[in-house]
């Protein structure tokens, strides 16, 4: 009998200045829980990212290519307005320390406050990665450190190509 179960699809939003190894570590979580999960780049002109969106779209699509339950995409505005517009049921969201809860749970309630048929799934990434962030990689790349094992390989060689062009913004 054919299964009519409705595809699940989870959107994991973020900036991903640049996507590291927890990022990744949560997506392969999510796409081993979801039929699809889409990692959702947020389009921001206020901020101003060391990458460019575009930049931040192919280091993602490069690592995830032979993934076929993981796709890649921006997005501007509501969060919970790009989800109902990709059917998604679910946010996921990486949940590295007590530290990240208020925040985390702040965007959870605010989202099902705008839209109560979106669940938020916060999801904890291997414990060697709960010290991990974009913007600590920036900052030891920037000041000569190694961070091979923390960024997927094209991640590092981007950042060293930024490093060639100019000094690295740590932010
Ligand atoms: O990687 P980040 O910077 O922690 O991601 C934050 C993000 C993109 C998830 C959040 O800023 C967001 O959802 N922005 C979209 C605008 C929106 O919907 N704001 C209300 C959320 S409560």
């Amino acid at each position: 009998m054919e299964n009519s179960r409705p595809e699940r699809i989870a959107v994991y939003p973020g900036t991903f200045d640049p996507l590291t190894n927890g990022h990744v570590d949560i997506i392969q979580r999510g796409a081993a829980l979801f039929d699809r999960i889409v990692v959702a780049i947020l389009v921001n002109p206020a901020k101003s990212p060391l990458f460019s969106v575009k930049e931040r779209v192919e280091m993602a699509e490069v690592t995830f290519e032979s993934q076929p339950g993981v796709e890649v995409d921006t997005f501007q505005g509501l969060l919970v307005e790009y989800a109902r517009r990709r059917n998604a049921s679910v946010i996921v969201r990486g949940l590295r320390a007590i530290s990240d809860f208020e925040y985390e749970m702040q965007m959870a309630l605010m989202n099902r406050h705008l839209s109560s048929t979106i669940e938020t799934v916060l999801m904890m990434p291997a414990e060697s990665y709960t010290y991990l962030s974009s913007r600590l990689v920036k900052e030891v790349f920037a000041l000569g450190g190694s961070v091979r094992g923390l960024v997927p390989d094209l991640v590092e060689t981007r950042l060293a190509e930024k490093l060639e062009a100019g000094p690295v913004r740590r932010a």
